[in-house]
């Protein structure tokens, strides 16, 4: 019998090493190491290379002369999974797709398994029996006799069953469930991660077909596993949104054949995941007449210009320490909107507890949001509302200057097509606009205050 080898992995970045240490050198954690035991010996289980004879030796070629191939992508049904993927699914590529339990993974790929009618799909689950996946299928709605189902963890026997089945897209739900022979150490360790996902790949590039997978994440929202996880695929998608709320958001996070910040947005129903087609409109509340402490924030996620409905409370503070409270926006910098409105604009705002909240759970990390967020603030403690006509995209600066952002042509474009009338954005924006013609008035300012008397008098 071989002997059993076992090493040592960070359990963070995936290093290896043969006895136990406490720190990991590579990435810094403390505490990672765990060991698993790896033999690579008798590997007796067929995989995807063992009909594969030996390799090709390749030489090295002028990049010039290398034949370069139209990169045909299969078109699905979604269009926002086409988005983020960069234009469709690129043939033998390998993707991630992580999120919490219970986002909405398994159906999202079910559903795009079931809308591609014209093409073999594999759905392979870990987790469910097939009597599980066809009641979620039956949720959802989508007759297809080109799916087929396989409730399998051993990645021997779905390799098995592809060389008969011979699929034009495989599912794997999830990456952590897969199991080789090759490696000794449990599924879902790191070990067994790195075998199958190896393993996967070199199927997806041998044979062209593209390969899905999902993958869990923990505690910290990193996909569970190695880091190398990521490095491996080609494309890593997150799936992430408030469980509670109806919408998710699909990102790109990596993508070797696209834009890596595209974003799509789907509302979870009964019967599977709807796309929202035009997410303004949801991220923007209906109400009857104007409210005080909301202003819209034209932001950019990705390359998409979306409007987003920012909410604020100022009250005064009543249990001493006032609070400073955000969702979806970072805290840090509130404190630092609130440092410039007290110093710039001349708010008392030390005094009072502020409450600010992205509206549909969505996380703002675009700087553009500052001004719709000064001004929601403004309009909550001086009870004026700003007219829902009108919307911001500008970044605040610590002397109260109003900065110009990236892509504004785009911004103005999206809040002219949703009916606005203004726009407010700094003056410095002037080169990127000029001798453009735009129905929306758009207001150009330079510092706070002057767009504060402007809206408040
Ligand atoms: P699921 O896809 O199992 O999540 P994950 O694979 O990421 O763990 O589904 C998550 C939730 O979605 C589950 O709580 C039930 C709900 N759901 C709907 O609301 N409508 C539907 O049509 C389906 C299939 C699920
Ligand atoms: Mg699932």
């Amino acid at each position: 019998m071989a002997k059993v080898k076992s090493a040592f992995f960070c359990q963070n970045c995936g290093a290896q090493s043969p006895k136990w240490t406490g720190k990991c050198p590579s990435c810094g954690e403390w505490n990672t190491y765990v060991e698993e035991v790896i033999e690579k010996e008798h590997a007796s289980s067929p995989s995807w290379n063992k009909a594969s004879g030996p390799a090709r030796a390749s030489k090295p070629q002028a990049i010039d002369q290398v034949e370069s191939v139209a990169m045909q992508r299969i078109k699905t049904a979604d269009e926002e999974l086409n988005r983020v993927l960069g234009g469709g699914i690129v043939p033998g590529s390998l993707v991630l797709i992580g999120g919490e339990p219970g986002i909405g993974k398994s159906t999202l790929l079910l559903q795009i398994a079931l809308q591609l009618p014209n093409l073999k799909v594999l759905y392979v689950s870990g987790e469910e029996s097939e009597q599980q996946i066809k009641m979620r299928a039956e949720r959802i709605g989508i007759k297809n006799n080109n799916c087929f189902v396989l409730s399998e963890v051993g990645i021997a026997n779905v390799f098995r069953q592809i060389e008969e089945l011979e699929p034009q897209l495989l599912v794997i739900d999830s990456i952590q469930t897969l199991y080789s022979d090759k490696v000794e150490s449990a599924a879902g360790s790191i070990s067994q991660i790195r075998e199958c996902t190896a393993e996967l790949m070199k199927f997806a590039k041998e044979t062209n077909t593209p390969v899905f997978l999902i993958g869990h994440i923990n505690k910290e929202g990193a996909i569970a596993g190695p880091k190398v996880l990521e490095h491996m695929v080609d494309t890593v998608l997150q799936f992430e949104g408030d469980r509670h709320l109806v919408y998710r958001i699909l990102r790109t996070t990596k993508n070797r054949f696209g834009a890596a910040s595209e974003l799509g947005i789907y509302e979870m129903q009964g019967e599977g995941l709807r796309e929202v087609k035009n997410p303004s409109e949801i991220l923007i509340s209906q109400k009857d007449g104007d409210v005080s402490g909301v202003a819209i924030a034209a932001t950019l996620e990705g390359n998409r210009p979306l409007l987003i409905e920012i909410q604020s409370l100022v009250s005064p503070a009543t249990y001493g320490n006032p609070q400073r409270t955000s969702t979806g926006f970072d805290n840090k910098r509130l404190s630092m909107l609130l440092a410039v409105l007290e110093k710039r604009g001349g708010f008392r705002l030390g005094t009072q507890d502020v409450f600010l909240n992205v509206a549909g759970g969505l996380k703002l990390d675009d700087p553009a949001a500052d001004l719709a967020i000064c001004m929601a603030m403004i309009s909550s403690l001086e009870e004026i509302p700003v007219s829902s006509k009108v919307c911001f995209a500008a970044e605040v600066g610590l002397g109260g200057e109003i900065r110009a952002v990236n892509r504004i042509d785009g911004r103005i474009m999206e809040a002219e097509k949703l009916g606005f009338e203004a726009i407010y954005v700094s003056k410095f924006a002037q080169r990127a606009i000029e001798g453009k013609k735009f129905k929306i008035a758009v207001r150009q300012f330079g510092r706070i205050h002057e767009v504060i008397s402007d809206l408040f008098g």
